[in-house]
């Protein structure tokens, strides 16, 4: 049996299923089984919904018994570092054999980052290879996630703009969520995970993209031009407040276009990720499935 925490999210569900097509036994872990994000896990074979609080210590360590596997995504919160200890202290009190914790972007990722949640991935990346004893891990460090487009489709294309703090062409190897969720579930089911113990491997998508070029891509498929226009930090933060963001994540995430406009976040996929399910889904699908879902112009 395998358990994946956060999988009602962007990577989570997608781990979910993948396990789930392998016929592995899945525990999906969530804070509420009625949300209408985990609904769709409900009608798969193999899995089982099971409501728990990562922050709840206690309740986590009873779901754990027989885990042989787990999957460890969480969303950026303030409980985020307690929450994902928490889940390593119980995998490991368990005796689960392999671990796979979902990071972020590595050349931020420090205990001095000026970027907060990339803080929070190093203080719980050096708790998981501290307190591992013989459960082996590994770290998938994916590059930004196409799907943060969705404030593009949902808050900026109806007024025919992409608004970002980075020059239109600057380009980044942004991925797929579901690519990311498909790695993870078939690391843990890998016969050997020992050959992955201890690393902490890059995930990039198949092609670097700049925005100029996701805005051409939006024109053809709403058939109306879209340009990509570059905004300041702080009108952005303003924006993803406006959006619904926590002023300290939408902070935090400026870090990561700062690395996006020097040029740091082309970086190729780790090879032992190439060599195991290299990351396939494009800039130009994802545009053709979500854009249509936009709403009209304003
Ligand atoms: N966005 C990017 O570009 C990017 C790039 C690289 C790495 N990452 C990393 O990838 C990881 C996973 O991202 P994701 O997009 O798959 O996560 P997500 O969908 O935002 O969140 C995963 C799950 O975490 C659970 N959760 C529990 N407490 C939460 C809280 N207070 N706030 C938000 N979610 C909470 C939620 O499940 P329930 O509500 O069902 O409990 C949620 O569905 C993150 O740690 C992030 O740092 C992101």
């Amino acid at each position: 049996m395998f358990i994946v925490a956060g999988a009602s999210g962007n990577v989570g569900s997608a781990a979910v299923r993948k396990l789930a097509e392998s016929g592995a036994a899945v525990k999906a872990l969530t804070r509420s089984s009625t949300s209408d994000k985990v609904a769709p896990l409900k009608d798969l074979a193999n899995v089982e919904v099971v409501e728990c609080d990562l922050t709840d210590k206690s309740a986590l360590a009873s779901v754990f018994a027989g885990a042989k596997g787990a999957i460890l995504t969480y969303g950026n919160c303030k409980e985020q570092v307690e929450a994902e200890k928490n889940f390593i202290d119980c995998a490991v009190a368990a005796g689960c054999l392999f671990l796979v914790k979902i990071g972020t972007v590595r050349c931020y990722t420090a205990e001095d980052s000026p970027c907060e949640y990339a803080r929070y991935h190093a203080e719980i990346e050096k708790h998981l290879a501290e307190t591992a004893g013989a459960m082996k891990w590994a770290v998938l460090s994916p590059n930004w996630f196409i799907s943060n487009h969705l404030g593009d489709v949902f808050g900026t294309l109806p007024n025919n703009v992409v608004v970002y703090p980075v020059s239109p062409d600057s380009k980044t190897s942004m991925v797929d969520t579901r690519d990311v969720g498909d790695i993870a579930a078939k690391m843990i089911l890998a016969s050997d995970a020992s050959a992955y113990h201890g690393l902490k491997l890059d995930i990039s998508g198949p092609e670097a993209v700049s925005l100029a070029q996701m805005a051409q891509l939006y024109s053809e498929a709403l058939g109306r031009p879209v340009t990509a226009i570059k905004c300041s930090n702080d009108e952005w933060i303003a924006g993803a407040i406006g959006a619904g963001f926590q002023e300290w994540h939408a902070r935090a995430v400026t870090t990561h276009f700062e690395k996006w406009e020097e040029g740091a976040l082309c970086f190729p996929t780790a090879p032992e990720v190439l060599a195991l399910a290299p990351p396939q889904r494009t800039v130009a699908a994802w545009i053709k499935e979500w854009a249509p879902r936009s709403p009209p112009p304003a």
